[in-house]
Formats: C-alpha cells, sequence, structure tokens
C-alpha cells in the first residue's frame, strides 16, 4: 500500500512514504531548478572538441559559487565530482576527468543545484562538433520518450502510464530502455519515494497526486538494455558498447497535470539539436 505525507519541513532520509509538497515547497523547487537550468545553458557555450570533462566540472563549481548553490553530487554516497559526465556509450554516473571531448561524441551533463535546501536536477545531452546522424537520432528519440512520459503525468494517472509512454515510443524507434536506472522523488532529499520505471504497463504502480514532486530521466540505447558499472564503482555502460543517451527534468505534479522547474529559460533544453514539438507533451 502507498502512504501518501504532508512534506516535512527537513526529512532525514527516503522513508518509503510519498511526500505532497505545498505551494511555499514548489516555490523553493522552481528556484533550484532553474539555477540547475542556467548552469545547464552556460554549458552550452563550452562544450567543444578539446575540453575535457573536468573542465566542465570547474564551470559547474564556479557557476554554483557565483549562484549562492552547491552541488549535491560532490561527495554523495563518495561521488567524487561536482556534475556527471557521460560520453557516448556511457549510460550515466560518469566521471569528470582530464581527457579531452573529441568532435562526434554526445555527452550527457547531469547537474544537482541546491537552493535552501531544495533539488534541481536536470540533464541534457550536448553534441561535440558535428555529430553522425544515428548519434542525433538517438537524442532526438530520447528527448521525444522524455516529453512523452511528462505528458503521461496528471493526477489520478498511474506511475506505469509515464513508463509505458516512455518504451512504447521508444521500442517503435528501435531503441531500448535501459531499466537498473530510474527517476525518483527529489526535493529536500535529492533520491526520495516514489522511483519513477522508464518502462511499465499503463494502470500500474503508484497512483499520482498534486503535490508531488519527481524526475523523469530515461536512458535510451541505440542497441541492447543491458550496462553494466566500470571498476570506479561509478561508470555505467552499456555492455554491448550501443550508444547511449538520456535527458532528464524534475516536475511537480498539479491539480491538471504537472509544472515543469527545469525548463531552459532560454529554450535550450535540446543543445543543437532541433527537435518538432511532441504532440500532447507539454511545452
Ligand atoms: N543526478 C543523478 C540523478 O539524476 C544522480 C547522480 S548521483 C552521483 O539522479 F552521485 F552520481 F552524482
Ligand atoms: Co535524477
Ligand atoms: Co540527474
Amino acid at each position: 500500500m502507498t502512504t501518501y505525507l504532508e512534506a516535512e519541513a527537513n526529512p532525514s532520509r527516503n522513508t518509503g512514504a510519498i511526500r505532497l509538497y505545498d505551494d511555499a515547497a514548489f516555490e523553493g523547487m522552481r528556484r533550484a531548478c532553474q539555477a540547475t537550468a542556467r548552469c545547464l545553458d552556460g554549458l552550452v557555450d563550452i562544450v567543444k572538441p578539446g575540453v575535457t570533462t573536468q573542465e566542465i566540472d570547474d564551470f559547474v563549481v564556479e557557476f554554483a559559487r557565483q549562484n549562492d548553490t552547491v552541488s549535491a553530487t560532490l561527495n554523495y554516497r563518495g561521488y567524487p565530482k561536482s556534475v556527471c559526465t557521460s560520453i557516448n556509450h556511457v549510460v550515466c554516473h560518469g566521471i569528470p576527468n582530464d581527457k579531452p571531448l573529441k568532435e562526434g561524441d554526445i555527452v550527457n551533463i547531469d547537474v544537482t543545484l541546491v537552493v535552501d535546501g531544495w533539488h534541481g536536477d536536470s540533464s541534457r545531452m550536448y553534441p561535440v562538433g558535428r555529430i553522425k546522424r544515428a548519434a542525433e537520432r538517438l537524442c532526438d528519440v530520447t528527448y521525444r520518450s522524455l516529453m512523452l512520459g511528462i505528458a503521461a503525468v496528471k493526477p489520478g494517472g498511474h506511475i506505469g502510464d509515464i513508463g509505458a509512454a516512455i518504451q512504447e515510443y521508444a521500442e517503435s524507434e528501435r531503441c531500448s530502455v535501459v531499466r537498473d536506472f530510474c527517476g525518483h522523488g527529489v526535493g529536500k532529499l535529492f533520491h526520495d519515494a516514489p522511483n519513477i520505471l522508464h518502462y511499465g504497463r499503463r494502470g500500474e504502480g503508484v497512483e499520482m497526486r498534486p503535490g508531488m514532486i519527481f524526475t523523469i530521466e530515461p536512458m535510451i540505447n541505440l542497441g541492447r538494455p543491458h550496462v553494466k558499472i566500470l571498476n570506479d564503482g561509478w561508470t555505467a555502460v552499456t555492455r554491448d558498447r550501443s550508444l547511449s543517451a538520456q535527458y532528464e527534468h524534475t516536475l511537480g505534479v498539479t491539480e491538471t497535470g504537472c509544472e515543469v522547474f527545469t525548463f531552459s529559460p532560454r529554450g535550450l533544453d535540446t543543445p543543437g539539436l532541433d527537435v518538432s514539438p511532441v504532440a500532447g507533451a507539454a511545452e
């Protein structure tokens, strides 16, 4: 059975209960998520051939400092950096290092900034110079699948509606959905209940209610869905070394649908990619 709770001011752990947030919390989340969105906007001009993922980390650290925020990822469960940078066949949790990006790479940059204790969690794909058609198509399919998932968010609906929308579309495009990672409740805690699976069946799972806040962050592969974790304990890669892409938004469920907190104020949600509007999706 699902338990729903009025959100507490300072939760200390994920108890499995689903928190329902008030207007003040939504306002706090807007501020954190817009800081994250502006940071991701700023990275559009940074990512190019020759730049290292450490330089991306440096940018995020400096952005956070200048905007009176902190990154949630630094030291999170021992994670060593302030951002995740996942290149090509890396599915997620790639750790910044001193290797330069090269023309044709696609890199996911995942930023979580904290403002007044609220977490704004979002990621985008950044093409490095000119990229191949297959890479472009994968990014397009992945963003569209995220938007179709978002379009399925409404009170009275079920979490399974989101996964079903994502899975049906991604698989119809001959891509696969990673099962090992999911979206999550977010707020004063970085990762909270409920889990948001990116596959599933309509009508299954937790019922959505106004006041819920969570991320949707599908990881979509050109090849098979299976992943493995490298020896650093973090970096997840596709087992078949096929390309993988991911976009992530944080949103709140409203009386009529949802409010996406992490949209780019500058319209840069899909940098370097021209994704046509998704039918039925909130924009
Ligand atoms: N930002 C990731 C997410 O979307 C989590 C990164 S945790 C880290 O949930 F430790 F790898 F940074
Ligand atoms: Co997340
Ligand atoms: Co994230």
